[in-house]
């Protein structure tokens, strides 16, 4: 069983959906975990959920990723916290601004590109340094089949996931002879609280736990090998 005790980890969006999953896979394999949020009570409540069956300490920091002086003090914190820093699991995104061109409000562009693009950089903006002084580690963005293939009506989200796929593409290029793994996991369906609904309990989809192996099996591959793109689909996708 992997072991991931005495390293320490981010999972941004970590309150809910395949944060939480994630955040509670790596702490089970022994990790310490920071995850954050922007609702200050989930993102406590879900520390302490995952915290009190796990391996590994969970803590919870608010933050808005789309805000650079939060992600700055989410990254201070973890340092602080848990000695360094060696896993950021780059998750927190939305869906919204579905819909024709010219129906999509402005606000809701910025948003999602906001959260989806930006916020990753901000994240590995601040976490590479980090990882940088524990000679390596990963950082594994969760990016969508909406990034490589396009849907009408997406031009909001696509351009947020195709923009995220080429950044971490080349992230994954400008750090890997620094030890530090790349990789970016794109999920089709998965059941969670995206673009605000409830899961719907469809059997035919991803569950976030489904994400989280991924994310754990990325983290005891073979180091000589580096899967730098996942294409994770439900095998009997309901279509129409
Ligand atoms: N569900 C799918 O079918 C699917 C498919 C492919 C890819 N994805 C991707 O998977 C990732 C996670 O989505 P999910 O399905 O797990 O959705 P979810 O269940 O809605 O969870 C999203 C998480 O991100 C947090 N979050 C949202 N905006 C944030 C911000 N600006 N700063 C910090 N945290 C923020 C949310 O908490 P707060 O609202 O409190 O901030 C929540 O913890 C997203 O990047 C999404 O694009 C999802």
């Amino acid at each position: 069983m992997l072991n991931l005790e005495a390293k320490a980890a981010i999972v941004t969006g970590g309150s809910k959906g395949i944060g939480r999953a994630v955040a509670a896979a790596l702490a089970g394999a022994g990790a310490d975990v920071v995850i954050c949020a922007r609702s200050e009570p989930e993102t406590a409540r879900a520390a302490a959920e995952i915290g009190d069956v796990a391996a590994g300490r969970v803590l919870g920091v608010a933050a808005d990723v789309r805000n650079r002086d939060d992600v700055r003090h989410l990254v201070e914190t973890a340092v602080r916290e848990l000695g360094g820093l060696d896993i950021l699991i780059a998750n927190a995104g939305v869906g919204g601004g579905f819909g024709p061109i010219d129906e999509i409000d402005p606000e809701d562009w910025h948003r999602v590109i906001d959260t989806n693009l930006t916020g990753v950089y901000y994240c590995c903006r601040e976490a590479v340094p980090e990882l940088k002084k524990r000679g390596g580690g990963w950082i594994i963005t969760v990016g969508s089949l909406a990034g490589r293939y396009a849907f009408a009506g997406g031009t909001a989200y696509n351009a947020s996931k195709f923009g995220l796929l080429g950044f971490s593409e080349a992230l994954m290029l400008d750090l890997r002879d620094h030890d530090i793994r790349v990789s970016c996991i794109m999920p089709g369906s998965v059941d969670t609280y995206f673009n605000d609904k409830e899961p719907s309990g469809e059997s035919w989809k991803l569950t976030p736990a489904d994400v989280a192996r991924t994310v754990l099996q990325l983290c005891e591959h073979d180091r000589r090998s580096l899967p730098s793109r996942i294409e994770l689909r439900p095998s009997r996708p309901r279509r129409g």
